[in-house]
């Protein structure tokens, strides 16, 4: 089946084909007015001015696109959306003054959500994940990544793994999210991690994640956890210079990670050393802007060359939105980035992190026919229009979401 959508105010995507996007090429974003996606099934066939419109036989679903505007289907490449319960009370303490990581430090935190997910079991933890995409979808993400690390046992971890992928998500194993209250140390907790989960994390998640960060893991256990999960094929990802510069930016380097995450507390040299590697930064401003932490030093990582990603780090504690949108919003207004920026941001390079840049991230000949439709007369109301509802339908592979 073919689906057309038509007559649309403006199609805009990132120019090119390239993978990631640096520089001044974060910023070109070719924009058509009056325009059309048509879609073959699950990929799209052609996008173009209306006046260019092809002649179509056979059986084409018309889907009006008057008053609206044509993205790529938006990619979250950071959530932490298999979790249980809420944070509601933490974040009523926070707002009194009480600090995250002292809450984390006396068995709240990211702990009190293990002990909710742990009770959640298997089919509860299937209804909240799909739960949470649900949200993403409403909100313009067509391809969420989330991670596991609120199980931190063998049973609920494999299980959050696997309600992702059955979810559709992109599974993550964040097996290295903080040491469990049945272990006495991160040593002890990560020789079972290993020896116990990763064998079969391997087999569901992609990629593997570390909190490297003062009371959580150190830079020598994140290198023993990492080192294991690239020997069981996984790609790296870290959780870095969050609070603390603790050696994120060097390790993720020298071990070939995808990317580091979070980085509000990165000074000039790790810049500098983003800049010059193949790893990714991906920025996450709601966090930032929840826990009232400076903003990750975004300009200065795309005007030296840094591949940046933005992200909503969707979570109960740090991060309790599922909106792209208000991160766009976030980085033109506190990051300073152009919402073109933001738009390759949290497209083209989101889809690189995850390793699909080839395939999602672009309205495009030959991508899946993903599309976040705004109701907005200018594209540019995905960053402009703050904690609006700006998305009204989305398309996710050729199908109305
Ligand atoms: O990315 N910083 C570590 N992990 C999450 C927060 C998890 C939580 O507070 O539950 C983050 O911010
Ligand atoms: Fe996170």
């Amino acid at each position: 089946m073919k689906l057309l959508v038509r007559d649309l105010a403006q199609l805009a995507t990132p120019a090119g084909r390239e993978a990631p996007l640096r520089g001044a090429a974060l910023g070109e974003v070719d924009v058509l007015e009056d325009a059309f996606v048509l879609c073959d099934g699950e990929t799209i066939e052609a996008v173009g001015r209306m006046r260019n419109l092809p002649a179509l036989g056979g059986d084409v679903v018309e889907l009006d696109g008057r008053g609206l505007c044509a993205v790529p289907g938006l990619v979250d490449c950071h959530t932490h959306a298999a979790f249980g319960g809420d944070r509601v009370d933490e974040f009523s303490l926070r707002a009194g003054g009480a600090s995250y990581e002292k809450l984390h430090a006396a068995g709240g935190g990211i702990l009190s959500t293990v002990r909710a997910t742990r009770a959640l079991g298997e089919d509860g933890l299937r209804a909240a994940v799909e739960h949470h995409r649900d949200w993403m979808r409403a909100a313009g993400t067509s391809t969420f990544e989330a991670k596991s690390g609120y199980g931190l046992d063998r049973e609920t971890e494999l299980a959050s793994l696997r309600a992702i992928r059955d979810a559709g998500g992109v599974p993550t194993w964040l097996g290295a999210h903080a040491v469990p209250p049945e272990f006495d140390d991160a040593g002890a907790y990560l020789d079972f991690a290993l020896a116990e989960v990763l064998p079969d994390a391997a087999e569901i998640a992609e990629a593997a994640d570390v909190f490297l960060e003062r009371g959580a893991f150190d830079a020598a256990q994140a290198r023993r956890y990492l080192e294991a999960c690239c020997d069981a094929g996984l790609a790296l990802r870290l959780h870095g210079d969050q609070f603390t510069e603790s050696g994120a930016i060097p390790l993720a380097i020298e071990l070939g990670a995808r990317s580091v995450d979070h980085l509000e507390a990165t000074g000039e040299d790790g810049v500098r050393a983003l800049a010059a590697s193949d790893v990714t930064g991906v920025l996450l401003p709601a966090s930032a802007l929840f826990l009232d932490r400076p903003m990750p030093p975004a300009r200065a990582l795309v005007d030296a060359g840094a591949a940046v990603a933005l992200a909503t780090d969707f979570n109960p504690g740090s991060s309790f939105t599922e909106s792209l949108p208000l991160v766009c919003s976030l980085a033109a207004t506190q990051l300073h980035l152009s919402p073109a920026e933001a738009l390759s941001a949290c497209t083209v390079n989101s889809a690189h992190v995850l390793g699909r840049a080839d395939r999602i991230g672009r309205l495009a000949p030959g991508f899946r026919a993903d599309i976040a439709l705004l109701d907005a007369p200018d594209w540019r109301y995905l960053a402009y229009h703050l904690g609006g509802r700006v998305v009204s339908r989305v398309v996710v592979g050729g199908a109305l979401a």
